[in-house]
């Protein structure tokens, strides 16, 4: 006994000055109440246009969007915008700190200051929900600065956020970013020794917990945008109760302090979680948005999505228009038509700029969306729900969401995920809503019916619950943690799904057979990419193959590299890649995938390049993305030290690597040690039998190996239609199998066919 149960308490800071003003929007002659589920009930809607109709797409799983983590902090330089910051004289600083202090005064959070900040400094644990825009993510951390001893990290799901972020408040703070406050994403640490504030990705502060497990630099952490439950958010969260016991221990005042904070939040969870910790609630938010719905579902998404452009182009003046769109095809296709249609407007209407945003975007690219447009211009974001939360565009006031987005699902009974388009959550529908309320009152047209959204769920569902967790349960034994089933998870992934994800570590060699990390598993937990792919690398330094497989395993990091040609020129265009991968004919894909790269690389005209990559059917975009995740896994490499590697980093030079002829021996070799599991022994009929359980399986279309016959066969990727079939297929011997295979711990397998 001994320990006090806290009481639950709710308290609610309220500023009745910035209750939202009704709108009215009786001229356009709709006129409906609002559900009172979406806490702004004084809102009118009207459907956008009476003639679209709106449906809801389930199923398709045709799109390149991947929001994992990978994609979602997508590295590169960010020099440029880093440099225009640092350029910035201190009495510029100065003045314009000056300026923002007086918008910043007038934000909700900040009225109720001085109430929050006791019950803050009070408990160890607080959950802090306010509307959007109220001033959550830029005000609390700058409050709280002050007064801790140590640091504060501010954790973002998205990286573009927790840039964004750090511009923006370092401005408001009157310092350089870097300085007092910073940011630290994948690849780019904009921090010195004096930060005190960080804003910084879930996964990069999990990272850091892998160096340093007690965060002993830090006096608090803030949790940010909590509601969109990623796997690493939980597993932060999860992290941080244990923190918390350890870190407070024995102490009269708590050492370590942890904010849980959201617009939109089951806040029950979070505090029966953290043993009823008390939940504030900050009322009033900055400007009133309109909501307006569609009367008939639409039949197609990207037509409503046009028509509401040009319709609000011509209706409204001023301000700008970002877009939900559930998937990167579908943004490139309104970008495009849009690019195309611009000119042809009329003259009277301002000229329309689309812009895309999507995760796979360079970074550069991204941070577009920020620039400034020539007068009469008006900016067109087209996102996926990247924007959802944290990110604040200048200059947007009204929101178009198709109510749908894309996510990866896992089924770990049969090992393999799909992409679908799902309707989004309540509470996404919220947040997408209020980045049209940030700097003035918008409005938002959702492309559904009012009855739909009150069908959608309350809260996205979280992302553990239908994501493979290898990654996750191994940084847990990273941490030490034994009791995987019953240690303490947010959201508890199943019993089945972590029994799934501890026998692939013990097959990866990642734990041993008392389920402790073991040395390989300890340089796995710090590469960048998934178990698997790590353990090839790993392999690769040891076969002395790394440049080679850090290319292959680049390519199967970008999706959608190799087009799927239309069903008249497949024969064409199997034929060309056949003749032009001389090795990968015989090889299969992983080996086609470096032949194809080095030509890539070797043609200098980018003219050329691009003639090229059409030819074969191969994304020119795609293969510029894979220099830049190279770049990357290579650093990673590097820095594992000459433990993992002892390759000096000029030998990756292309040409010198293209000049050696590939070893697909140990290549492949290097690909069996991480994908032991997906291999498969071929039969008669030119069908395969898969080694651990048995069941057939064939070989895609899309593979340079179909209708070869091989003695046996690796592939990267089981996707199941109406049959098995294997993707990204080599061709291996039967040898090497057996050579490998008795290797790897917990693996049975039988190689007789
Ligand atoms: N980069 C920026 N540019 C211009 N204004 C900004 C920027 N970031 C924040 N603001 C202003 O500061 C206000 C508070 O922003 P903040 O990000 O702290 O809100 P929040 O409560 O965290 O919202 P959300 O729940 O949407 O994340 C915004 O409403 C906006 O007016
Ligand atoms: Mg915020």
């Amino acid at each position: 006994m001994g320990r006090k149960q806290r009481q639950n308490k709710k308290i609610v800071f309220s500023d009745t000055e910035y209750e939202t003003p009704i709108v009215n929007n009786e001229e356009k002659g709709y006129r409906e109440t609002e559900s009172k589920s979406e806490n702004s009930s004084n809102f009118q809607r009207a459907s956008a246009n009476k003639s679209q109709v709106y449906k809801t797409v389930y199923f398709d799983d045709k799109s390149t969007e991947n929001d994992d983590e990978y994609n979602r902090e997508n590295p590169d330089s960010d020099d440029e915008f880093f440099e225009q910051n640092r350029s910035v004289s201190r009495s510029q600083l100065k003045k314009n700190a000056e300026k923002l202090y007086e918008i910043r005064k007038t934000l909700p959070v900040y009225k109720v200051k001085d109430e929050i900040i006791p019950q803050i400094l009070q408990n160890p644990v607080t959950i802090l929900i306010g509307e959007t825009g109220s001033g959550k993510s830029t005000q609390i951390p700058q409050f709280l600065m002050e007064i801790m001893d140590k640091n504060i990290a501010v954790t973002q799901p998205r990286r573009v956020a927790a840039m964004n972020l750090a511009m923006r408040v370092s401005e408001e703070y009157g310092c350089h970013v870097g300085e007092d406050v910073g940011y630290s994403v994948r690849f780019n640490n904009a921090t010195s020794h004096y930060t005190k504030l960080k804003y910084i990705t879930d996964g990069m502060l999990l990272r850091e917990m892998m160096i340093d497990p007690t965060l002993s630099k830090y006096s608090m952490v803030i949790v940010d945008e909590a509601h969109e439950r990623t796997i690493l958010t939980d597993l932060l969260i999860g992290f941080l109760k244990g923190l918390l016991i350890e870190r407070n221990k024995g102490k009269d005042e708590p050492d370590f302090k942890v904010i849980i904070m959201s617009a939109t939040l089951d806040a029950e969870k979070f505090s029966k979680f953290f043993n009823n910790a008390p939940i504030l609630f900050v009322e009033g938010k900055m400007y009133p948005v309109e909501r307006y719905y569609m009367d008939k579902a639409a039949d197609d998404i990207i037509d409503t999505t046009i028509k509401s452009i040009i319709q609000i182009n011509q209706g409204e003046q001023s301000g700008d228009i970002l877009c939900f769109l559930p998937g990167q095809d579908d943004i490139d296709k309104v970008v495009d038509m849009l690019t195309n249609i611009a000119p042809e407007l009329p003259k009277e209407a301002p000229h329309i700029v689309a812009m895309p945003l999507y995760a796979a975007l360079p970074p550069q690219q991204q941070m577009k969306i920020f620039s400034k447009l020539k007068p009469r211009q008006r900016k067109v974001i087209v996102s996926t729900n990247i924007a959802e939360t944290s990110v604040t565009v200048p200059g947007i006031k009204y929101v178009i969401d198709s109510g749908l987005r894309k996510v990866k699902v896992w089924r770990h009974q049969l090992g393999l995920s799909t992409l679908l388009t799902v309707p989004i959550s309540k509470a996404s529908a919220t947040q997408r809503a209020g980045r049209a309320g940030r700097e003035s009152s918008g409005k938002c047209y959702r492309l559904y019916k009012e009855s739909d959204y009150l069908k959608l769920t309350d809260t996205t569902e979280p992302e553990i619950l239908r994501s493979e967790i290898i990654s996750p349960v191994l940084m847990l034994k990273k941490l030490g943690v034994d009791d995987i089933l019953g240690w303490h998870w947010l959201e508890n992934p199943g019993h089945e799904s972590l029994v799934a994800s501890l026998q692939q570590l013990y097959t990866l060699g990642a734990i041993n057979n008392s389920g402790n990390i073991t040395e390989l598993g300890e340089k796995m937990v710090i590469l960048p990419v998934a178990p698997h792919l790590a353990s090839v690398l790993i392999k690769a330094q040891e076969f002395n193959v790394l440049e080679e497989v850090i290319d292959i395993v680049s390519c199967l990091s970008v999706d959608n590299l190799l087009l799927n040609p239309s069903s008249e020129k497949r024969d064409e265009i199997n034929a060309l890649r056949n003749d032009t991968c001389t090795l990968g004919t015989s090889y299969g894909d992983l080996i086609m995938l470096k032949e194809m790269f080095d030509i890539f690389n070797n043609i200098k005209d980018p003219r050329e390049r691009k003639a090229w990559c059409k030819e074969i059917h191969v994304s020119y975009k795609g293969f510029k993305n894979v220099n830049r995740i190279k770049k990357q896994i290579k650093d990673y490499m590097i820095l594992l030290g000459n433990d993992v590697m002892d390759v000096d980093e000029n030998d990756y030079d292309d040409d010198i690597a293209n000049n050696k002829p590939l070893d697909v021996e140990h290549i492949l070799k290097s690909f069996l040690h991480g994908f032991i599991s997906n291999t498969a022994i071929g039969l008669p009929d030119r069908s395969y039998r898969t080694v651990t359980t048995g069941s057939l399986i064939s070989v895609h279309p899309s593979s340079l190996l179909f209708g070869k016959k091989k003695d046996a066969i690796l592939y990267i990727e089981f996707v199941y239609t109406v049959k098995g079939y294997a993707r990204s297929v080599s061709a291996i011997k039967l040898e090497w199998l057996q050579e490998i295979a008795p290797k790897l711990q917990g693996t049975k397998v039988s190689t007789e066919k």
